[in-house]
């Protein structure tokens, strides 16, 4: 039997979809419905929600007002080794069985894809990964892509296949008969457009604190993972939060998987269907590590992937485990982090900014100018000092962040606005994708020691202030080449082509957690 032979065909195709990881894949789901004792079995890898959706098919096929068949029904879930998660089956499932009845007519049913869950009583409710969906959709060719309608924005980001957006099983039924008629949904504007670009927090918020701005834009320049020292108060959290403000705008490939990282979270903002600011995620210190790198039963990408393109901040960072920070070592190294699972391998992208805060000590006033602190030096250099390892190892530039003053505070004097900034840092930007490009990196951040005699020539000058900076300041090795990599960008923000002693000595600079007293 085929399908092609009309009201007597008891076998059906129907496209779904799956995802693993943040990218979609082609699922076909297969009904068979033949004699014997009633029955309803699905195959194919489902996990518990599909177990269930027999039951929400049995009764929304019903309570559209269709024939649920009592007979034999078996259903296969291809390909058999990926494992299919949640209720975005739903539909193609009811659709299986009712084109193997004879209730729709299956020619368009070759270049169309299903996803939604069902209610009882038919309706077509949201899923998550519309947008991963949509892409999937649009490369395996699909002409028409029928989701729910309160994803269809979502999935409108994506150009050549016609969204229809449905709201109930009947509904659908119609339109893929040709009862009623709906109307692809319109492609969606473009949201990169300066227009459209919204951030809540602007760096001219932040009075004062004209050496952390600079520092901040220096990180910003060259993609450098940072970390703020300064007593409580002094504005570490504030402007870390307006770091994202001043980056580069994204591309849309960028924002395409930013968006595709927040689809699968489920974190969408409703009524921006793509992501076209940068993210800021502040997870608290007692997050999870699957809260943080990703995983789970239901796998779901953690913060540093929602922080992908964007800036994860780990505020108040001796609070955090020493496990937490471990886990994050490898995917903040390798921009991707790996999760195995029974089945498949999971990988999500994983390339973010790291900015970090703290006090210098218990008591917070360590490096104020009010010599008010009150811990002994062991109290201090225990206090960062169980920080040093990996995760400070690699942090580029650190930064002492005084007491703003109240005379700052009080003037009415403006600072650069984060359009300001953003627009030197992305001339910045720019000088290093074109020195780089066609190697594989993008920032001097990533650069590595054996590219400096290429890119990051010292002359004999130079050289000296290095070394002399070694001996005086006590600075660690580890510092050497994090120091020619921020001396790099500070060239490239002045669009110098060479290191100069300048660049060098501010780069020297921001090495703050090098003092001896955290490297006893
Ligand atoms: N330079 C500044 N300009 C304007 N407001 C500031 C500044 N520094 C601190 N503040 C104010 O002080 C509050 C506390 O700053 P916060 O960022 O929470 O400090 P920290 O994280 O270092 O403890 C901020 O919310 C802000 O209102
Ligand atoms: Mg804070
Ligand atoms: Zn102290």
């Amino acid at each position: 039997m085929t399908m092609e032979e009309g009201s007597e065909c008891m076998y059906s195709k129907i496209m779904g979809c799956g995802l693993l990881g943040i990218d979609g894949f082609m699922v076909e789901v297969e009904t068979d419905i033949g004699n014997g004792i009633p029955s309803f079995d699905i195959v194919g890898l489902g996990d518990t929600a599909i177990r269930e959706a027999k039951e929400r098919v049995r009764s929304a096929v019903k309570n559209s007002g269709f024939d649920f068949p009592i007979r034999r029904i078996t259903m296969n879930l291809a390909p058999a080794n990926l494992k299919k998660e949640g209720s975005s089956f739903d539909l193609s499932i009811a659709l299986g069985i009712l084109a193997s009845t004879g209730v729709i007519n299956q020619a368009i049913l070759r270049q169309a894809l299903f996803i939604g869950e069902l209610s009882l009583d038919g309706k077509v409710k949201s899923v998550i990964g519309a947008l991963p969906i949509a892409i999937c959709a649009r490369q395996n060719d699909i002409k028409y892509l029928f989701l729910p309608e309160a994803n269809a924005k979502e999935a409108s980001v994506v150009k050549g296949v016609n969204i229809i957006a449905v709201s109930n099983l009947k509904q659908t039924v119609e339109a893929i008969n040709g009862e009623a008629e709906i109307m692809p949904v319109k492609p969606s504007d473009d949201y990169l457009k300066p227009e459209y670009i919204r951030y809540d927090t602007d760096f001219a918020d932040v009075k004062g604190q004209e050496n952390v701005k600079r520092a901040l834009e220096v990180a910003a320049s060259g993609g450098h993972n940072c970390i703020m020292l300064g007593s409580p108060g002094c504005g570490k959290t504030m402007l870390a939060r307006r770091l994202p403000t001043i980056l580069p705008s994204m591309t849309f490939e960028e924002a395409l998987e930013v968006t595709k990282i927040h689809s699968i979270a489920g974190i969408l903002p409703a009524g921006m269907p793509l992501v076209n600011t940068r993210p800021f995620r502040s997870p608290h210190h007692t997050i999870s590590d699957t809260g943080l790198v990703g995983g789970g039963s239901m796998p779901k990408p953690g913060e540093i992937s929602l922080a992908h393109c964007g800036v994860l901040f780990l505020d108040e960072l001796p609070e955090f485990s020493k496990k937490s920070l471990e886990v994050l070592r490898q995917p903040l190294e390798d921009g991707i982090i790996t999760i195995s699972r029974v089945n498949a391998t999971l990988t999500y992208p994983a390339r973010t900014m790291l900015i970090c805060a703290a006090n210098p000590c218990k008591c917070g006033k360590f490096l104020d100018s009010s010599g008010q602190c009150t811990c002994t030096p062991r109290q201090i250099q225990q206090y960062l000092g169980k920080l040093s390892g990996p995760l400070i190892d690699r942090m580029d530039i650190h930064i002492d962040v005084a007491a703003v003053k109240y005379k700052e505070l009080d003037s009415a004097t403006s600072a650069d606005t984060s359009a300001v900034i953003r627009a030197r840092v992305e001339n910045a930007r720019q000088l290093q994708l074109e020195r780089y490009k066609g190697m594989r990196i993008y920032s001097n951040s990533q650069l590595q020691p054996a590219m400096f005699d290429k890119f990051c020539r010292l002359d004999a000058k130079c050289r000296n202030i290095l070394r002399s900076a070694f001996d005086k300041l006590g600075l660690s090795a580890r510092a050497h080449s994090r120091i020619i990599k921020v001396a790099r960008t500070i060239a490239d923000m002045e669009g110098s082509t060479d290191i100069g002693q300048v660049h060098l000595a501010e780069a020297i600079q921001y090495r703050s957690m090098d003092r001896k007293v955290w490297n006893m």
